[in-house]
């Protein structure tokens, strides 16, 4: 990995978006009809829950990006004959544990070790408010659930997070009547639009985090073009923003306000982007073009973290390059990610020589020091978002630079250095080595 001498150029179509995969094949599962889902994401973790999906008596045929369910009802799943693998993918786990815990069968998740350490309580508590019986262990996978008929709630939810508002969703379509769900901090919101479009009737509050979901749907199968991941594409916006001489666009990018932090996060930095939103029924959606700029410092607090939670790995990144001291805080769901993302984010940055300070709940970083490289083996820690983090840091190195377990990128994106190649990027592309 290394600089390219005039910058990225160009233009990536990102494959499409993590959540709206995952909800598209659920709700499509649980719907009569056919549901088409096109420029689906084929990776990993969508295909975990495909998978699991197949398990439970879903047939699903998958051409490419294009993904075809036959839904069988809200009834109608089947139990699996083993363990579910929902491999790295704690949105599967989670979503899948609302929608099991109301089936008339028992369920068991299994997942990988990382899976495996990621908190479960956090869903199992509010699904219990609905008289779901979940056994985790010590808080963890594996899991059984023992699914068995749920009762309407009103819960008040203790974590800023849409997978376990996602799987109170799932959970209420199922009870005896309509629940109430009280969101800590309004949390993208992919879910509820998607069951409005297949047939639910679910209402959100002025107040943005009080959700009322009607019981018993009949959900009809859909035809949806998946938005391009803000998520993968924000590699770029990062890219483009930091090494000196690109400008590069990013097409058909999901621009739903529950996930443009970073673009809000870039704006106010002082970062250079034209927004082209296009014009289109279901999930907003344009193209974006973001040129390199000199960054300035930002703060961040709790309110401001759910829609960048995925990109505050970025976040650091660009604070690195700004020239002033940035503060994150109210952060602390980064502890329970992939890793512990505040201490990942730490460790490789300081690998560049930057400035970083950890803090119980996020960072701060003075971003006015020159980098200075201080270990060129950079690390994923098997975790998608650092490792690509690490890729796009290594394209302003004049040094070659290397990538450990650099195989954790599939489990989102595994198209993400074709794409960079495509930015002019071949010769840094070329520098990966992934060392496990
Ligand atoms: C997701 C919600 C977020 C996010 C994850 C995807 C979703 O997790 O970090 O990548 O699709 O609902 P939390 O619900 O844990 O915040």
């Amino acid at each position: 990995m290394r600089r390219p001498s005039t910058g990225l150029h160009g233009t990536v179509t990102v494959p499409g978006d993590k959540s709206i995969s995952h909800r598209g094949l659920i709700l499509g599962a649980i719907s009569t009809g056919t549901t088409r889902l096109t420029h689906f994401l084929t990776a990993e973790d969508c295909l975990s829950t495909l998978t699991a999906l197949r398990a439970l008596g879903v047939p699903i045929h998958r051409d490419g990006t294009t993904v075809t369910v036959v839904g069988q009802g809200l009834h109608g799943l089947h139990a699996a004959a083993q363990p579910l693998d929902m491999g790295n993918a704690g949105t599967a786990t989670r979503l899948m544990t609302g929608l099991l815990a109301g089936q008339s069968f028992d369920s068991t998740l299994v997942g990988d070790a990382s899976l495996s350490q990621r908190p479960m309580e956090r869903v199992r508590q509010p699904l219990a408010t609905m008289g779901a019986a979940i056994d985790l262990t010590a808080g963890h996978l594996p899991m059984q659930i023992h699914g068995r008929t749920l009762h309407a709630t009103h819960v008040t939810m203790q974590v800023a997070s849409a997978q376990v508002k996602s799987a109170l969703i799932l959970a209420a379509l199922q009870a005896d009547g309509p629940s109430t769900i009280v969101e800590k901090l309004p949390t993208r919101d992919h879910t509820e639009r998607l069951l409005k479009a297949f047939g639910g009737d679910l209402t959100t509050a002025a107040d943005g985090r009080t959700i009322t979901v009607q019981a018993q749907p009949h959900l009809t199968g859909q035809t949806i073009t998946v938005p391009g991941d803000v998520s993968s594409a924000a590699f770029f916006l990062t890219a483009a923003s930091i090494v000196p001489g690109s400008q590069v666009t990013l097409k058909d990018v999901g621009l739903n306000p529950t996930r443009t932090g970073i673009v809000s996060v870039l704006q106010r930095m002082g970062g250079h982007l034209e927004i082209h939103p296009t014009d289109q029924p279901g999930e907003p959606l344009g193209d974006i073009t973001v040129s390199a700029a000199q960054l300035h410092p930002i703060t961040l607090t709790a309110a401001d973290i759910p829609a960048v939670i995925d990109e505050l790995p970025l976040v650091a990144l660009l604070a690195a390059t700004a020239d002033g001291i940035s503060k994150i805080s109210g952060a602390e769901e980064l502890r329970v990610k992939e890793t512990d993302r505040i201490a990942t984010i730490v460790t490789e940055l300081r690998k560049l020589g930057v400035q970083i300070t950890e803090q119980p709940d996020g960072f701060t970083i003075d971003g006015r020091q020159p980098w200075r490289v201080a270990d060129a083996q950079f690390d994923s820690h098997g975790d998608h978002r650092i490792g690509m983090m690490m890729a796009i840091a290594a394209l302003r190195l004049t040094t070659p630079t290397t990538l450990a377990d650099a195989g954790a990128i599939n489990i989102s994106y595994p198209s993400f250095f074709d794409d960079l190649t495509l930015l002019d990027a071949e010769t840094e592309a070329a520098h990966v080595t992934n060392l496990n």
